[in-house]
């Protein structure tokens, strides 16, 4: 029977993440009791109100669907919505229960779901090496777009540990402003190779985080710009939760008139950011093409742990 996830199922479920996802625990290290309170949180009958209207509106924000056999969780699937596209993740299928089509269904249910909420295709990523995942998604028709490297920089006793201090900004680096979005949009866009920017397109939101999301995952974000003569050239944001030990950093954007020296040390105030919060380490992930963005990113630390494979099909059947 597929049905929608409850949080009775969590503790289950975050059993299931360790067993099925050990790369990217090992690199984000979830604190179970913190997602707990994060699940609770998400599923309150307030933000169920919000999680149904928006559905019935036809932009639904996320369904996360399981499997459930003889009462109990054994096979998920996550399902969010980007602009064109629905993106899947948390794919899995408790040992016993494999190959038995679970994982098929919960694609082609979530596939009717994209079509319904009339998105044009459907995707997802997948670490390099899991042939079996692979095999599953070739087999429903997915096909490679991009590549993703999953990089990640070590922070461990940077800093002493106590409350943290105001990080100070180098020069020519300030907050962002909703302003800056229009020209940091045109900055991105011009590094997304067409093929991937027809699926996933720079997003229309802002740069600036959300509060909302912030005090739903009780996160804390700074997002932050670099200047050349008034126009934003570069973007840096950063993440920082107790629900995991890492931080995280979003994929920096960077124009190609931005100096390199700027750059660097927008990227160290950032990292300095994350270490007084007291994360172990920061994890950004970066499409392959962004190549200003990973040179940037390796002068600050960052080595590449795992790469994904991005992968995607036209939500209609051809
Ligand atoms: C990937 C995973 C979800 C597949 O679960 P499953 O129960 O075997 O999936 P299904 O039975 O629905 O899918 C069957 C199809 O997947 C492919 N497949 C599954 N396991 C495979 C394997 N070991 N080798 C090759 N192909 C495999 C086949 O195409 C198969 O079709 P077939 O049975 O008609 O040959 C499961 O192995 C899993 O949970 N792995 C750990 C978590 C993970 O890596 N998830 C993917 C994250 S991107």
């Amino acid at each position: 029977m597929i049905r929608e996830f409850r949080p009775a199922d969590a503790p289950l479920l975050f059993a299931l993440m360790r067993e099925n996802f050990p790369e990217e625990e090992a690199l984000y290290g979830t604190q179970p009791e913190a997602y707990r309170r994060i699940v609770r949180r998400i599923y309150r009958w307030d933000a169920r109100v919000v999680l149904g209207l928006a559905r019935a509106v036809g932009r639904p924000i996320f369904r996360f669907l399981t499997v459930e056999v003889d009462g109990r969780m054994v096979a998920t699937t996550l399902l969010s919505f980007a602009e064109r596209a629905g993106y899947v993740s948390m794919v899995m299928v408790d040992r016993p229960y494999r190959g038995r089509g679970y994982a098929r269904a919960l694609l082609e249910r979530a596939r009717g779901m994209v079509e319904r909420a009339h998105r044009r295709y459907i995707v997802l990523d997948v670490l390099r090496g899991n042939t079996p995942a692979i095999a599953l998604y070739e087999s429903l028709g997915y096909r490679d777009l991009r590549e993703v490297g999953l990089f990640s920089r070590p922070l461990a006793s940077m800093v002493p540990a106590g409350p943290p201090a105001p990080v100070s900004l180098p020069r020519g680096v300030r907050p962002y402003d909703s302003r800056d979005r229009a020209p940091l949009a045109d900055v991105a866009t011009r590094t997304i190779p067409p093929p991937v920017a027809e699926v996933l397109p720079m997003p229309k939101r802002a740069l600036g985080g959300s509060g909302t999301l912030d005090r739903i995952l009780s996160s804390e974000s700074e997002n932050w710009v670099l200047e050349r003569e008034g126009a934003p050239v570069a973007w840096v944001s950063v993440t920082s939760s107790d629900a995991m030990e890492a931080a995280g950093m979003a994929a920096p954007i960077i124009d190609e008139s931005a100096d390199a020296a700027a750059v660097d040390a927008m990227l160290a105030a950032a990292v300095e950011w994350c270490a007084r919060r007291g994360a172990v380490r920061i994890v950004c992930q970066v499409p392959l093409h962004s190549a200003r963005s990973i040179e940037s990113l390796q002068r600050a630390g960052f080595v590449l742990a795992h790469t994904l494979r991005t992968m995607y099909r036209p939500v209609a059947h051809a």
